[in-house]
């Protein structure tokens, strides 16, 4: 028998394992989310260090739906600003990236050093002894751009609105070890980068690197080549801090292909072989033997090791049902040339024309064209259990466990 409408609305507080699907669709909750989310007390990525070398560099990117501005001071500190004019609020900067001294408005040429103090208002004193600003004082330390909170942990930049979130590495928790096993301070190179439109909510995103599940069985080729196989050692893991910090991740070591063959699933091809087997070759690089590592930092940032590959992917909500990911690929200032076209190389097996993400994202945009017009009924995420265990890993591949703590947090924020 179905569902009466709306019997997961309001969202039942004791029920873990569905999740109402209009969370993915209503443009109510997106806005609230701007509010509690994006600019409650969370860290949002924002981009690299090596990103804004000098004095004046900057990158424009976005917090939820804010446009900022990531720059370097003359102090030689990174700075985030909120990308709009303290005059009549057009956006500052419109490029991906550039270097400036001065960060002119073009609207009415309103200036502002890198660190955002204005600095320049044309016609101040008006033209002739009329007009301006000789009447009406003008508090040019107000009007500078609105500064955000920001911390640096070993190359990366995140910002917050908020003064109450508590500091970068305690929002980390748990996640920490594997955050420095990639960012261990080594100088980061920037390799290229790689941008996807996806039709879909955001959060689907985050479900879905955060779901051991469909890792082998959506991806036909990393099945069928051994990246990731549900029958290997893995552990999801969801960090106990509350703000959602949670980490996935495996070693490729031990592998059960005769599961895969026994279960009859169509994403294991036991007679493909590649004609570039290089693509799959995994150089000697960090310590452990991690095949594929997904750690996500709430609510803005994924970071992978698959393979060689490192990145991070910046997640950009763009309304209630499109978001952006921005993906730039990594490796270390000090790679033999040798691991670095290898990093490069397999940017063909990762981004979004490779073999993996191209296959999430058409996932996820069916998702959000199933559940158009639901209004009552939900996801069910009980794989697993119902347990949201913050803090202990989960010991296999086969759970739903990271989800479950990932709903837990959004909800908390939400208060819903
Ligand atoms: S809006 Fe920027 S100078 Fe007027
Ligand atoms: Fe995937």
């Amino acid at each position: 028998m179905s569902a009466p409408i709306d019997s997961f609305w309001p969202w039942p507080r004791e029920d873990t394992t569905h999740v109402p699907y209009r969370v993915f669709t209503d443009a109510g909750l997106f806005q609230r989310e701007q509010e509690r989310v994006f600019q409650g007390p969370t860290w949002s990525y924002v981009g690299l260090e090596a990103e804004v070398p000098g004095e004046g560099s900057f990158r424009t990117t976005h917090i939820g739906e804010v446009p900022v501005i990531l720059s370097r001071g003359g102090d030689g500190r990174v700075h985030v600003l909120v990308n709009r004019c303290a005059h009549r609020g057009a956006l500052v900067l419109r490029e991906a990236y550039g270097q400036r001294k001065r960060f002119n408005c073009i609207y009415h040429q309103w200036g502002y050093d890198p660190d955002g103090r204005l600095r320049a208002v044309p016609f101040k004193q008006g033209v002739e002894g009329h007009g301006g600003y000789r009447d009406v004082p003008l508090d040019m330390q107000a009007l500078s751009l609105r500064r955000l909170r920001v911390e640096v942990l070993n190359g990366l930049v995140f910002a917050t609105f908020r003064d109450d979130t508590p500091p970068l590495r305690e929002y980390l928790g748990g996640v920490w070890p594997q955050f420095t096993r990639v960012f261990d301070g080594r100088k980061l190179e920037v390799l290229g980068y790689l941008r996807q439109r996806v039709k879909a909510n955001w959060k689907l995103y985050f479900e879905n690197v955060k779901d051991p599940y469909h890792a082998g069985l959506l991806h036909l080729f990393v099945a069928t080549f051994g990246l990731f196989r549900s029958t290997q050692r893995g552990e999801t893991l969801a960090e106990p801090s509350g703000c959602g910090h949670l980490v996935s991740y495996q070693g490729g070591t031990q592998e059960h292909p005769e599961q895969y063959e026994q279960q009859g699933l169509s994403t294991y091809r036991k007679g493909y072989r590649l004609r570039a087997p290089e693509l799959m070759r995994k150089l000697p690089d960090l310590a452990d033997d991690v095949a594929v590592s997904i750690q996500t930092v709430f609510p803005s940032l994924v970071i992978h090791r698959i393979s060689n590959s490192i990145a991070t992917r910046q997640v950009l909500p763009r309304g209630v049902d499109e978001f952006d990911l921005v993906w730039t690929l990594l490796g270390y200032a000090d790679d033999p040339v040798e691991l670095r076209n290898q990093r490069i190389l397999q940017a063909n097996l990762v981004g979004p024309s490779g073999f993996i993400s191209l296959e999430d994202v058409e996932a996820l945009e069916i998702v959000q064209r199933g559940i158009q017009g639901e209004r009552g009924d939900a996801a069910f995420v009980g794989l697993g259990g119902t347990r949201v265990l913050y803090g202990e890993p989960e010991p296999d591949l086969a759970n739903e466990t990271a989800l479950r703590g990932f709903w837990k947090t959004w909800r908390t924020l939400m208060d819903v």
